[in-house]
């Protein structure tokens, strides 16, 4: 009888520590590593993630599952090289609870393989690289996205669709170059177009003009492309100047036009794109998003605000489940999978491998707006290539 008091006392008390215990983990303030660029050519888009991510943090309050939230930003620049340390740091040296990256996709492999290796979540609120949620998927990361693959297949839908026959490509020689331009071809050839050149240079090189010469000698009936950032601005400024506009229509992926129409002014106009954002979605979700958005920063929001503003949806709806406490990696997850997120792009939901099912829109550049045109492709799901999840 004494023997079972003294345990009973025994386990409540220690119940009493461990609750405590958990009280204090997910009372205290959330760390969020941000690893982003912030200088080379997608400054632009980490600013905007950034802003997007803060933007819903403000609509809650200022605090995600009751916790105030605490950054840690790195600027990754954009370099694989210096990825692993960069996110290592963040790890291990600041024990983030939540990673929150990249813009690259090379940089986003590097923290992907260190997330899965160390179990931290890891949120990607842009780069595409199909390998995230392809052979690296794994339960603790997530991407508010996109796949590299998406928007070039829809294009390849759409060009093929429009009769379009031979096709080259231009782009950076890297994973998010190369697997938008797959992508693209798998669609493009399915539907019996042939890609007869593909044409590369290192990133983040802009030295266009020997390629440029390169389509202006192979006559293909269009060029399918994939830039982004300043980069973007720099080849649609001298696709234009070399007169190719005008001869051979330029299409690509969305990141081509997207947050870069300012400074490309009227050398975009007219130009096609798919992504799964377009500027004239008129929803209550996007009217809302796109007016606080102007209002907090003074700018017009781009598909990198949207994003941003989805990856800290994520975190809500999986730290709201656990009550703050991300060492409860598995409900956290399944709170996420099971969610429809309300984003400005129109509602969406993750994949078994933790991608965007999503719409995939047509837009054509009018003025200083990625006009929407049409569905490109309806409820689009990445294959999800080498994923064993
Ligand atoms: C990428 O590296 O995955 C990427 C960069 C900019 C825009 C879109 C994708």
């Amino acid at each position: 009888m004494k023997t079972t008091l003294f345990r009973t006392t025994l386990i409540a008390a220690a119940a009493a520590v461990l609750s405590t215990a958990a009280f204090a983990q997910a009372g205290g303030k959330l760390k969020v590593g941000l690893m982003l660029p912030y200088t080379g050519t997608f400054a632009a888009l980490g600013n905007a993630i950034e802003n997007g991510f803060k933007l819903y943090l403000a609509e809650q309050g200022g605090k995600i599952a009751g916790r105030e939230v605490e950054f840690i930003k790195v600027d990754d620049e954009s370099d694989p090289s210096k990825a692993t340390d960069n996110v290592n740091k963040l790890v291990k040296r600041d024990n983030v609870d939540v990673l929150v990256g990249t813009v690259h996709s090379g940089v986003a492999m590097a923290m992907a393989k260190v997330a899965k290796e160390s179990g931290t979540l890891l949120i990607v609120p842009n780069a595409g690289a199909d390998a995230v949620t392809g052979a690296m998927c794994a339960p603790n990361i997530f991407r508010s996205s996109f796949s590299n693959w998406q928007p070039g297949y829809a294009m390849g839908e759409v060009m093929a669709k429009k009769g379009i026959k031979r096709v080259a490509t231009i782009t950076w020689k890297y994973a998010a170059g190369d697997e938008s331009v797959r992508g693209f071809k798998e669609a493009f050839e399915k539907g019996g177009g042939t890609v007869v050149k593909e044409l590369n240079l290192p990133f983040p090189n802009v030295e266009f003009q020997a390629l440029l010469t390169d389509i202006a000698a192979t006559k293909p009936d269009a060029v399918f492309t994939f830039f982004a950032g300043g980069g973007a601005v720099k080849f649609v400024k001298d696709y234009a100047a070399a007169g190719l506009k005008k001869t051979i229509p330029l299409y690509g992926s969305g990141f081509l036009t997207d947050g870069t129409l300012e400074a490309q002014g009227a050398d975009a106009e007219g130009l096609f794109t798919a992504l799964h954002y377009a500027d004239s979605l008129d929803t209550p979700k996007d009217k809302s998003f796109r007016l606080a958005y102007a209002k907090a920063y003074k700018l017009q929001p781009d598909v990198y605000a949207v994003q941003g503003y989805d990856a800290a949806q994520i975190l809500g709806i999986g730290l709201k489940a656990v009550n703050g406490d991300v060492s409860k990696k598995a409900e956290f997850a399944r709170a996420v999978e099971a969610a429809k997120i309300d984003s400005p792009r129109g509602a969406f939901s993750l994949s078994k491998a933790h991608n965007p099912v999503q719409d995939i829109y047509l837009r054509q550049v009018n003025g200083k707006e990625n006009k929407l045109v049409g569905i490109a492709s309806k409820s689009l799901t990445d294959p999800a290539r080498g994923c064993k999840m």
